[in-house]
């Protein structure tokens, strides 16, 4: 009954997460996970932990995560914040820099998730349009009223603004927050996590789910000012004393000490991607410069809702997003060079045996 609905809950929108169906044979091609799995020492230190100490609260402060992150970006870990994911990480932000009298900024196409916080925090908000390209206008960013958020590379484009015009929109906005949500930039040339110690007001944030292959552990950081991050310890500190629980800190520790194992795994998905570009537009796909670890494509011929469709047909699932600025297109996951090779023979019966008009 939802005459016991509070009014938040009323006014909020949740945000829909791509399909996680029980089929055992299903190529999951639609939320961007990583194809490798995490590195063996994260099983193994897991494994340490469950025989351990599980009756005991974990650390609140997660020291040991945190100044493992810290070492990779030579930061102290008073530059680095955990939680349950960095969708978590981003509602805490939101919370913690963004108020109910200044709209913020954001791509009008980005990650989904943005409407939904702004909405459920009360948050005035301006979607910036994209170019017709899908690049984001960079100085449109300049001077917002109440903060910026930017996926970088954005999703679910994959395009990717460089370190220099990251720094300008960090520059243009001296008495605002700029978030740069970095959940696919292991994938790209690089993260602006190089300018938290110039700007006390870029916040960084990141996922263990992608490259580091843990979506299922739940593990995500941000990085920015020592101030910036005090200010997100005092929000969980209100909400969850315990967000990241003792297996999830054995894991992301071992994962993020594996930089072997990440960077192997990493090149191997890039190569892939660079691979599967040329081979989609041979088949007639338009396919944007993804530096990701998906590609976003539209054929010249077959709607995307058709082949979505299809493709689920074939065992492929691909995400398909019914939004007019982009419902020509799908978001596609890379997989391992076999499940790609696959999922172009799947592409390959789709269009021979469909009877296609070219679309406008
Ligand atoms: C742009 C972006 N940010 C954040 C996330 C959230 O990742 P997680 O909560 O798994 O860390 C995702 C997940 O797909 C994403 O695409």
């Amino acid at each position: 009954m939802t005459k016991f609905w509070s009014d938040t809950v009323r006014r909020t929108e949740p945000y829909v997460p791509g399909e996680q169906l029980n089929d055992p044979d299903i190529v999951k091609l639609n939320t961007n996970e990583n194809p490798y799995g995490p590195s063996p020492r994260v099983i193994e230190a897991i494994q340490s932990e469950l025989t351990r100490k599980l009756h005991l609260y974990p650390s609140p402060g997660v020291e040991t995560l945190r100044d493992s992150i810290g070492r990779n970006y030579n930061l102290d870990q008073d530059y680095v914040f955990v939680g349950n994911g960095s969708d978590e990480v981003l509602a805490f932000s939101f919370m913690a820099f963004f108020n109910q009298d200044a709209a913020i900024r954001f791509p009008a196409v980005t990650y989904s998730f943005y409407p939904v916080y702004s909405k459920l925090f009360r948050i005035p908000y301006e979607q910036v349009p994209l170019n017709r390209d899908f690049s984001i206008p960079a100085e449109t960013f300049f001077g917002a009223e109440g903060g910026v958020i930017i996926a970088n590379p954005n999703a679910p484009t994959g395009l990717y603004l460089d370190v220099n015009t990251i720094e300008d929109i960090v520059v243009n906005n001296p008495d605002q927050v700029v978030i740069i949500d970095e959940a696919y930039i292991d994938f790209a040339p690089a993260s602006a996590a190089s300018l938290v110690q110039h700007y006390p007001n870029l916040l960084i944030v990141q996922t263990m789910s992608k490259s580091r292959s843990l979506a299922g552990l739940r593990v995500g950081f941000a990085i920015g000012d020592p101030g910036l991050i005090k200010a997100l310890i005092r929000i969980k500190d209100s909400f969850n004393s315990y967000t990241v629980d003792r297996l999830a800190i054995a894991g992301a520790t071992a994962a993020i000490q594996d930089n072997t194992y990440f960077r192997t795994t990493t090149e191997k998905i890039i190569s892939t991607r660079e691979w599967l570009i040329p081979e989609m537009k041979k088949r007639g796909f338009h396919v944007l410069p993804s530096r990701a670890n998906f590609i976003f494509a539209s054929h010249y011929k077959a709607p995307a809702e058709f082949l979505y469709h299809n493709l689920k047909q074939q065992k492929f699932l691909v995400r398909h997003f019914n939004k007019p600025e982009i419902d020509g297109y799908l978001r596609i996951t890379i997989g391992s060079d076999e499940q790609m090779a696959h999922f172009l023979d799947a592409v390959d019966h789709i269009l021979s045996s469909a009877d296609l008009a070219v679309r406008d």
